[in-house]
């Protein structure tokens, strides 16, 4: 059975940039991440009405991190501590040691390879320290780019389902994709 343990935080580093644990300090960046229609456009989740929401939403993070049932890291660049975006292991199917993956990026920073190299070093501690066996990603089929993304990291399309997701008055259909841990 799968036993991650998220405690203390695994702050990541990269080329460029510092996963780490997002605070409330981040709800004003955060806010704005998940208000922003182009961020938002093929993600589909309530969006906090104000503030305070967000505030809910980092402390509900925070004690769901606590059990080792999720892992968020905000993304910051190493030269500025303020949060650019946010990259999640969610939904664990901790028997068949399986996480679902997702991601969002400010739109300043798009297509300048930032979320490819956040998507290498989580993969990376997604196999090798939490000994996952495969990841998941259900995508909107129109959102092109977090495609490209997945594809680029060798995420593999296994199912495509036709209106399975009731959202704002449509049917829409989803997208699963998969990556298996190479090591075995
Ligand atoms: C998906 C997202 C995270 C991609 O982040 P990014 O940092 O811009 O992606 P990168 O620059 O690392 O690009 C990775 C690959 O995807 C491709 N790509 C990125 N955006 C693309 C776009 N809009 N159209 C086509 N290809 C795109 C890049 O060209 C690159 O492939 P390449 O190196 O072979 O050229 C970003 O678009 C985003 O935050 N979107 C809104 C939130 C979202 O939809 N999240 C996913 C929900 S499932």
């Amino acid at each position: 059975m799968l036993a991650p343990n998220f405690t203390p935080f695994p702050t990541l580093t990269t080329n460029r940039l510092v996963l780490r644990q997002i605070t409330v300090e981040d709800a004003p960046e955060l806010f704005f991440q998940r208000t922003d229609e182009r961020v938002m456009k093929y993600i589909e989740r309530p969006r906090p009405k104000d503030i305070n929401d967000t505030i809910t939403f980092i402390n509900t993070i925070s004690d769901l991190r606590d059990k080792n049932e999720i892992i968020t890291w905000g993304i910051a660049l190493k030269e500025n501590p303020k949060l650019i975006g946010t990259v999640v292991y969610l939904n664990f199917k901790k028997e068949h040691y399986r996480a679902e993956f997702g991601y969002a990026l400010h739109p300043d920073y798009w297509r300048k390879g930032i979320m490819d190299e956040v998507a290498k070093a989580v993969i990376d501690y997604g196999f090798n320290v939490m000994k996952l066996h495969s990841i998941e990603a259900n995508i909107n089929p129109e959102n092109i780019a977090s495609q490209k993304l997945l594809e680029k990291h060798k995420f593999v399309k296994e199912a495509y389902f036709k209106e399975n997701f009731f959202w704002q008055g449509k049917f829409l259909d989803s997208a699963i994709y998969s990556l298996l841990n190479p090591n075995g």
